[in-house]
C-alpha cells in the first residue's frame, strides 16, 4: 500500500508574515484530522522556507524547497544548494516544475543531476513530469513522460526509486481552468507506472508513488484521487489559501481509508 500525499507548492507566494498566517490556519484547520497515513508537504518561497519549517514544527506538515542546485557550494550566483535546504528545515525538493522549464529553461539532464544529489544528502525529490499541449496533440505524451522519467532516474539503484515522488503534471494543465480529465490521467499514470515495471520491475513500480498536478480543487479531487494509480494531489493556487488546503488535506486522508479498504 503506497502511502498518500497531498502537496502546494506556494510559487512566488507567501513571504514570512504570511508563511506564519498560513501555518498557524492551516495547524488548527487539520488538527481534528486523522492524517496519519497520508505524506503532507507545502514548498514556500526560499525566503519562508526556515520561518515555515519552524511555524510546522511538530505537526504533520512538512516543507520543501521549489528548486536546487546540483553542486554543494560555489560560484553559482542566485543558487540555493541541497545542503543549504536541508539546514533550513526541508524535507522535500521539487524539481522540474513545468514554470521552471518554460520560463528558466531547466532540462531533464539537470533534472538528473539534481535528483542525484537530493537523494544523496538525504532529501525526497518530488519530480515533475508532463507533455505540453503540443505533444498532447501529436500524440506522444506516452513518449516524452518515458524520456522525461528515464532521465531523471538515470543512474538510480532500481530499490531508490520508490524513495522519489513522480508528480504527473500535463504542462497544458497548469495554472489553466480545468484539469486534466479524470480519464487522461488514468491512462497517463499507467503508462508511468508501465515504463516503471519495464524498467525497474514490478516491485518497484508498485511501491513507486505517483500523484498529479494542474489545475487541481477540492471540487476535482476526490475524481482524481479515485484512481487507481494516483497516489496524491499536488496542488498550486487552490491551496495558495490555508482552508483550501486543508480540504484537500481531508479529500487525500479520506482517500488513504477508502483505498486501504478496497
Ligand atoms: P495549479 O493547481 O495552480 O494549476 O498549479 C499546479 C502546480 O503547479 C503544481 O505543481
Amino acid at each position: 500500500m503506497r502511502r498518500l500525499v497531498a502537496g502546494t507548492g506556494w510559487k512566488m507566494n507567501n513571504g514570512i508574515a504570511d508563511s506564519i498566517r498560513y501555518a498557524e490556519e492551516l495547524r488548527s484547520r487539520i488538527a481534528g484530522l486523522d492524517t496519519s497515513a497520508i505524506d503532507i508537504y507545502v514548498l514556500p518561497p526560499f525566503t519562508s522556507l526556515a520561518t515555515a519549517a519552524n511555524a510546522f514544527a511538530g505537526s504533520p506538515v512538512a516543507v520543501g524547497g521549489q528548486n536546487m542546485h546540483w553542486d554543494d557550494s560555489g560560484s553559482w550566483t542566485g543558487e540555493i544548494s541541497a545542503s543549504m535546504l536541508l539546514e533550513t528545515g526541508c524535507r522535500y525538493v521539487e524539481l522540474a516544475h513545468s514554470e521552471r522549464l518554460q520560463h528558466f529553461g531547466e532540462t531533464y539532464e539537470a533534472v538528473r543531476r539534481k535528483v542525484d544529489k537530493a537523494m544523496s544528502v538525504g532529501l525526497i525529490p518530488i519530480v515533475c513530469l508532463g507533455e505540453t499541449a503540443q505533444e498532447k496533440a501529436d500524440g506522444r505524451a506516452d513518449e516524452v513522460l518515458a524520456d522525461q522519467l528515464l532521465t531523471s532516474i538515470d543512474g538510480q539503484p532500481d530499490e531508490r526509486v520508490p524513495e522519489i515522488i513522480l508528480a504527473y503534471e500535463p504542462r497544458w494543465a497548469i495554472g489553466a481552468a480545468e484539469a486534466a480529465s479524470p480519464e487522461y490521467v488514468e491512462e497517463r499514470h499507467r503508462a508511468l507506472r508501465t515504463i516503471l515495471r519495464k524498467h525497474c520491475g514490478e516491485e518497484i513500480a508498485e511501491r513507486t508513488r505517483i500523484i498529479y498536478g494542474g489545475s487541481v480543487t477540492p471540487e476535482n479531487g476526490r475524481d482524481i484521487l479515485d484512481i487507481k494509480d494516483v497516489d496524491g494531489l499536488f496542488v498550486g493556487r487552490a491551496a495558495w489559501k490555508p482552508e483550501g488546503f486543508a480540504r484537500i488535506v481531508e479529500l487525500v486522508s479520506d482517500a488513504a481509508k477508502r483505498k486501504q479498504a478496497a
